[in-house]
């Protein structure tokens, strides 16, 4: 029996989402070899001590990890604030990098990085976007490339967090970038993936006309001083005349929701419109129940194995990765011109080298 190869591979973060990756990279992806793990916390060398294998080597400082522990691929699940430099350290120290989003919350960074990331092109460079390696959103992507809906001509989603009463939010929101920046992007991406945005264009570097979002505080009064909302609401018009639109949330109080709905002239397909854990249902005198994801890690915990797997088959066979850098700068770009117009209340127009015009004289 032949034994395939595996992609040596070290994570960096073990919070909360880090600990569900470490989990898949130590015990259920074959094709890699989880032989590092790194946090800068106290107390995460007894975590990973606990939780992984005795072969997993702890570092507590990132640049040791990634020189000193023979990985030749690096994961990055650490806060949003230090994803770029440890994105341009790993390039630069010859790893394939997979990084969670945001690649950053400002553009020009996100501009530097890429950049980056083209000069090493013999280097794979991931960036997912959960919804993408989710086997509802594929099937119905499968649907719109063989013109099963008809004329794609708006998406419409939503992504709706569980309120937290320890106040996690406010807390998460002045490293996040704001709503739009953080959660935003995703709806954003899914978006750009079914409205086909490239199509139609008579200057190929705009892909947008322009942005318009809303938000409240609707729970959570102190988001305010950060310039952030609890509920936001985006509308994106596509240089392509297709439409985009959602609803941000941090304060559901039966679990969390992720939906979208694409609109296409033949048929609309829906997907998680009702987040459910499981397929059961209670009937009794209340009516019909069914219980929520608690989180997005519930509902899309098999992305999170998928989109490792389609890195590791990328690293190894060289095979092509189906999320480019490319789309988490689109996304990045219309994600910063959101929160721009929630914060001052203006809509947003794009240029024709594809950049949002952020002019906060505009207000009428
Ligand atoms: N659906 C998704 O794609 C999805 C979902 C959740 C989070 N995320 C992204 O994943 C990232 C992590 O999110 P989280 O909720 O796990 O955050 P978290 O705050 O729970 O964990 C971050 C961890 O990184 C560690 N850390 C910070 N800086 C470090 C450094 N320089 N070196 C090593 N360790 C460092 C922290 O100590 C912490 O343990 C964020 O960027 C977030 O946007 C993506």
């Amino acid at each position: 029996m032949t034994t395939q190869p595996r992609l040596k591979l070290a994570l960096i973060g073990l919070g909360r989402l880090g600990a569900i990756r470490a989990e898949i990279l130590a015990f259920k992806q074959p094709r890699i070899e989880l032989v590092a793990a790194c946090d800068t916390k106290p107390g995460a060398d007894e975590w990973a001590a606990a939780n992984l294998p005795a072969s997993v080597k702890f570092f507590a400082d990132p640049e040791d990890c990634m020189r000193n522990s023979g990985a030749e691929a690096v994961l990055i699940s650490t806060a949003t604030a230090t994803h770029a430099p440890l994105i341009t350290k790993g390039l630069d120290l010859g790893l394939h990098v997979m990084c969670e989003k945001p690649i950053s919350v400002d553009v020009i960074t996100t501009e530097e990085v890429l950049a980056k990331a083209a000069s090493k092109p013999h280097l794979k460079f991931l960036v997912p976007f959960c919804r993408r390696y989710d086997e509802s959103y594929r099937q119905v992507k499968q649907m719109v490339e063989a013109g099963a809906l008809g004329d794609i001509h708006a998406v419409e989603s939503s992504c709706l967090d569980q309120q937290d009463p320890t106040g996690f939010f406010v807390r998460f929101s002045e490293q996040s970038g704001g709503i739009f920046v953080d959660m935003g992007v995703h709806d954003i991406d899914i978006g750009r993936y079914y409205l086909d945005v490239k199509s139609g264009l008579t200057n190929p570097k705009k892909q947008v006309n322009r942005v318009v979002a809303m938000g409240q505080q609707a729970v959570y009064g102190e988001l305010s001083k950060y310039g952030d909302a609890d509920n936001g609401w985006g509308l994106v018009e596509f240089a392509n005349g297709k439409i985009l639109t959602f609803h941000l949330g941090r304060t559901l109080t039966n679990g969390f929701e992720g939906m979208t709905r694409v609109c296409g002239t033949k048929a609309h397909s829906v997907i998680n419109a009702n987040s459910t854990i499981n397929r059961v249902e209670v009937r009794d005198a209340h009516g019909v129940r069914t219980a929520t994801t608690p989180d997005a890690f519930v509902l899309y915990d098999k992305s999170f194995l998928k989109d490792l797997e389609e890195f590791a088959t990328a690293c190894l066979d060289g095979a092509p990765l189906t999320c480019a850098p490319e789309d988490a700068y689109e996304a990045a770009k219309i994600a910063t011109a959101l929160q721009f117009s929630f914060r001052h209340g203006v809509p947003v127009y794009f240029d024709d080298d594809g950049l949002a015009i952020l002019d906060a004289s505009k207000k009428a």
